[in-house]
């Protein structure tokens, strides 16, 4: 926790005129946690109802037993009906500046004819299939069509190399591809199909490539694996029955970064996470019919996944989705974008917000931005400094700000203002919502008094969690269930204040959350040891001002090997060949050794010293106290 956070005591809102009108005026104490999730759940449509709301005991628990229900069928179909219709579901702006709108209608005959395509191409209800695109309508499409037959999806997110997408491919065994001949950034096109090409020649699994046709670049098309999106779609019937899913089948699968080298596919379920997603994006972001809703997330991540796709849709949104980047052609892009289709809902992530107050306000000062009403932050802790920023020269001081907490694992916002009742605590993200029983615990589980750090725990379940990480629930239970007796384990430390805010400082494990991604230490350090060159290395988050944290590297050489910038280049190289550009470090460091306690573990806090350059804390129980003044820079 930063000083600035700690001493941060202003209070803002609720604003009066805000509140009159919220989706949320008061939370009933009386409901049971079974009941109010019983009573979210209702909101949606099931072809059959559930025999019970909750069973099973944790970390097996299984929400709304025996209830049939269909994802895609409530994010569509539900809404043809009505005079929703013909309300633009989808609103596609494209980095060159073209531009789509899909009503409901309109997604209706797309998503229903790419599931005959689907299906068509042998996939079948419980079927793996990867989903390697871009920010364009088809990502959306997609997903939905996988939903609609009962297929699983797993996306992976575009700016994933190669390497990071077979693996993905590999570990899930999916069937199918669909992406993209490539995709417009600052400019240029990303190559995507050739990324999946080269992932394509490390598996085994996949029969089927499906290619949308976005930028038009040349790309190679392997005979009797490869089709064209636009001519399968061609002859494709209108018209696809949504599968009557049970609630507890798998939607989607969604790989993150774990602590031990190899990612963990998050699985969720069908009606519970449904459940979650549709209630917290009505309640959260108070969302209501004529709301033009922009989540400025990629749906290769959970906020793209829940938050563009399921939540948005499942009531009726207008959803804006953007392919590009924020400063392309020029810095103001997305207070363009925002004029241009009056977003009155803007939800983006604090590296974002850091990176608008760098580029300044000149950016903004000539745009109408009065059709915004509500703010949202996620990914990381967001500073105060930030925070502020974003209240005044964004929301012009008359939209909450709703900082959202969750993760891939938790499915849907766990702990948020509500803005119609809580007040707003700039850098807190105020409290666990209705149905939500998180807490800040000490190393034995006892909920710890306001103003002592701890662990952020959830001590009861609720429906949106994950139900396993795919073919492995050792892991499962190892990793979120094993720590402490009946709790869900979130990763993260935080604290309560004197009025019950939770300010979360970030995480306590070796997972670096770095410009909103997820990073695990364990997969920098892996594809560092591939180097010839390196004997060891460290990842560590260090603190970067525009993305939170950034990566710095602690590695050892080989005997005779000696650190240069080429060596430093050769090693960015091969994390961005094996995890993609986002990972790249900020920093190297070189050592004969890194600093280890007695029992050989690499003391990362001591590391963390080093990289923000402060004096180290507790060198007690190292075991040789001198490596640490060997380490050198390149840039001494
Ligand atoms: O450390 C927390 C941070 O992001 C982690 C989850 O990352 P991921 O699974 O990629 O999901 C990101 C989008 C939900 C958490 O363990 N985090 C997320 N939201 C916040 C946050 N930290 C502080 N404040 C938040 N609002």
């Amino acid at each position: 926790m930063s000083d600035s956070m700690k001493n941060s005591k202003k209070i803002y809102g609720p604003n009066p005129s805000f509140v009159e009108n919220a989706n949320v005026k008061k939370i009933d104490e009386n409901l049971s946690i079974e009941r109010f999730w019983e009573k979210e759940a209702e909101r949606l449509h099931w072809f059959r109802k559930w025999d019970s709301v909750l069973e099973g005991e944790i970390p097996f628990t299984r929400w709304f037993t025996n209830g049939k229900i269909n994802a895609s069928y409530n994010c569509i179909d539900r809404h043809l009906n009505s005079w929703k219709k013909n309300k633009a579901a989808l609103i596609f702006e494209g980095e060159p500046g073209d531009r789509a709108v899909y009503t409901y209608q309109d997604l209706y005959r797309e998503v229903t004819k790419f599931s005959n395509v689907l299906k068509k191409m042998g996939i079948n209800k419980g079927d793996v299939v990867t989903i390697y695109l871009p920010m364009i309508p088809q990502a959306v499409i997609s997903m939905l069509a996988c939903s609609r037959i009962g297929a699983v999806h797993s996306v992976v997110f575009g700016g994933f190399s190669s390497q990071a997408l077979s693996d993905r491919i590999n570990d899930s065994e999916a069937k199918l591809v669909i992406t993209s001949d490539g995709y417009w950034r600052r400019g240029g096109i990303v190559q995507a199909k050739d990324r999946v090409d080269k992932a394509l020649y490390e598996t085994t699994t996949v029969d089927h490539v499906i290619v949308i046709q976005r930028s038009k670049n040349h790309i190679h098309m392997v005979k009797d694996r490869d089709y064209w999106y636009h001519e399968l779609m061609d002859w494709a019937e209108i018209g696809c029955e949504a599968e009557a899913m049970d609630a507890e089948d798998d939607l989607f699968m969604l790989y993150t970064s774990g602590t031990t080298g190899k990612p963990k596919g998050v699985v969720h379920s069908t009606g519970g996470y449904l459940t979650g997603v549709s209630s917290t994006h009505h309640n959260v972001f108070d969302h209501k019919d004529e709301d033009v809703y922009w989540c400025a997330a990629d749906i290769g991540w959970i906020t793209g996944h829940s938050y563009i796709v399921y939540g948005p849709l499942s009531n009726g949104s207008t959803l804006l989705i953007y392919e590009g980047a924020p400063d392309y052609p020029a810095k103001d892009r997305t207070w363009d974008i925002v004029e241009k289709y009056s977003v009155s809902i803007l939800y983006t992530a604090p590296t974002a917000i850091r990176m608008f107050m760098k580029w300044g306000e000149k950016w903004l000062e000539n745009k109408n931005l009065s059709s915004l009403r509500l703010l949202g932050s996620v990914g990381e802790p967001i500073n105060p400094e930030a925070w502020e920023w974003y209240y005044k020269n964004v929301g012009k001081g008359n939209c909450p700000i709703v900082d959202t907490w969750w993760q891939t694992e938790t499915g849907s916002i766990m702990i948020s203002s509500l803005p119609g009742i809580n007040k707003m605590k700039p850098g807190s993200v105020c409290k666990p919502l209705p149905g939500i029983c998180a807490d800040v615990v000490d190393d034995k589980g006892e909920s710890v008094p306001y103003g002592r750090n701890g662990y952020l725990v959830v001590k009861r379940p609720w429906p949106s969690m994950l139900r396993n990480v795919y073919k492995n629930t050792q892991r499962y239970v190892e990793t979120y269930w094993s720590m402490f007796d009946g709790m869900f384990c979130t990763g993260d430390g935080a604290f309560k204040d004197e009025d019950g805010y939770i300010w979360v400082s970030g995480r306590v494990d070796d997972v670096i959350v770095c410009a909103g991604h997820n990073i695990g230490s364990a997969e920098v350090e892996s594809s560092i040891v591939t180097h010839k060159s390196v004997a060891e290395a460290a990842a560590i988050g260090c603190n970067n001002a525009i993305k939170g944290l950034g990566i710095c590297i602690f590695a050892t050489l080989k005997e005779g090997e000696f650190p240069s910038r080429d060596l430093e280049n050769e090693l960015s190289e091969i994390i961005i060949a094996e995890i993609g550009k986002f990972a790249k470090p900020d920093k190297y460091f070189f050592a004969k050794e890194l600093p280890k306690t007695r029992s050989g573990k690499i003391m990362r806090r001591l590391l963390r010293d080093v990289a923000e350059g402060r004096e180290l804390g507790d060198t007690t129980t190292l075991l040789d106290v001198s490596v640490i003044d060997d380490f050198m820079t390149m840039d001494d």
